[in-house]
């Protein structure tokens, strides 16, 4: 496994990092076995940079890492998230898991309908985050988190800067180590480039959505670390070629032409799409670490050998990027 510093930071993330979105139990599924296994595979194959977030699983996501980490604090680089409140399925959710047995396959066959009507809603309050910060880092087992990120916050509460404020004291009281934001767009990126506290951005980078590689990358490094986020474009950029998580593409039609070009494209080189996709973000060395949400412990295998394949040729590298 290769490591890169994130930023001026000191911290050596594994390029390829998991994304915990989708661990744990919900009233759609309840995979804590699987989770556990594929977070023990994780550490032991290398992966030292987790992201989670209190939302994903309704802190589920987070309990799960806190348990696989039990005694291995320090080999592993946490990552979490606070601002978005449990949605309204949420918030029910929560108190069905532990009693839904037979009846989540029913539910689960409902899940696109019962999530339209599901609002989420976000709170970055300092009084808010502080709460959301110690119950992060009781579900995680630790005393400090080592990367705190506000998770997509709009762009109002970058420009007024009280969190900023409020996760500068949490670092002077070494609750947190670093602090970041996941932003929603590349000019929210350059905004926070502004201020150099800000140790890191986690943006959505893939084969299907490159502008922060022109319009971002070049300008955040070497100061600010970036984390590739949705990096096999939510599956699509997978043999699967399906949405998985979060909401479905409006434009079908153009995605399953780029789709079928670089079909063809890999089988060219004999190459798999997920594993090009990969190396191609590997090819700049401004992303830290490149964060692949998947809860299978073959395709973390997968993901994993995909980090120490040879470079993509040239020509592939511009095929692609001209998609
Ligand atoms: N606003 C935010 O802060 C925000 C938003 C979105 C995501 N994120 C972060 O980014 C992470 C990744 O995002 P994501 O999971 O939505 O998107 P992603 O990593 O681009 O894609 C995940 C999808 O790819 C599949 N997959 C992974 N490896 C595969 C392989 N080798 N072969 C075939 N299929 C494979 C997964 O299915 P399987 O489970 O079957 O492998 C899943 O359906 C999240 O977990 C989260 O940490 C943050």
């Amino acid at each position: 496994m290769e490591y890169r510093r994130l930023g001026k930071t000191p911290l050596l993330t594994s390029v390829i990092g998991l994304g915990c979105s989708r661990l744990g139990a919900s009233v759609f599924e309840d995979e804590t076995v699987e989770a556990e296994s594929l977070l023990h595979f994780a550490i032991d194959h290398g992966i030292n940079f987790f992201d989670t977030a209190d939302s994903y699983s309704y802190g589920n996501s987070e309990c799960l890492l806190g348990k696989a980490i039990r005694g291995k604090r320090d080999q592993v680089i946490l990552a979490t998230k606070g601002g978005f409140l449990p949605s309204s399925l949420a918030r029910i959710g929560q108190h069905l898991v532990p009693f839904i047995g037979p009846f989540r396959t029913v539910i689960s066959r409902n899940k696109a309908t019962l999530k339209t009507f599901s609002q989420k809603r976000q709170n970055f309050d300092v009084q808010y985050l502080k709460k959301a910060l110690e119950k992060s880092l009781r579900r995680l087992g630790t005393d400090y988190i080592d990367l705190y990120q506000l998770h997509s916050p709009p762009l109002a509460i970058l420009e007024n800067g009280l969190a900023f404020r409020f996760l500068e004291q949490c670092q002077q009281e070494g609750k947190i180590r670093f602090y970041g934001i996941s932003v929603n767009s590349i000019e929210d990126g350059l905004f926070c480039l502004q201020n150099p506290q800000i140790a890191a951005l986690q943006v959505p980078i893939n084969l299907f959505e490159q502008q922060a590689v022109s319009d971002l990358l070049p300008h955040a490094f070497p100061n600010t670390g970036i984390l590739a986020r949705v990096p096999l474009a939510r599956g699509l950029l997978t043999e699967k070629a399906m949405i998985q998580t979060g909401p479905q593409v409006q434009n079908r039609a153009e995605i399953s032409k780029q789709q079928q070009t670089l079909h063809e494209l890999c089988a060219q080189e004999d190459r798999r799409i997920s594993d090009v996709a990969i190396q191609f973000l590997l090819q700049f060395t401004q992303i830290s670490s490149i964060i692949v949400g998947t809860k299978s412990v073959n395709h973390l295998h997968r993901n994993i050998l995909a980090g120490q394949q040879p470079a993509l040729s040239h020509e592939l590298i511009t095929h692609i990027t001209s998609l």
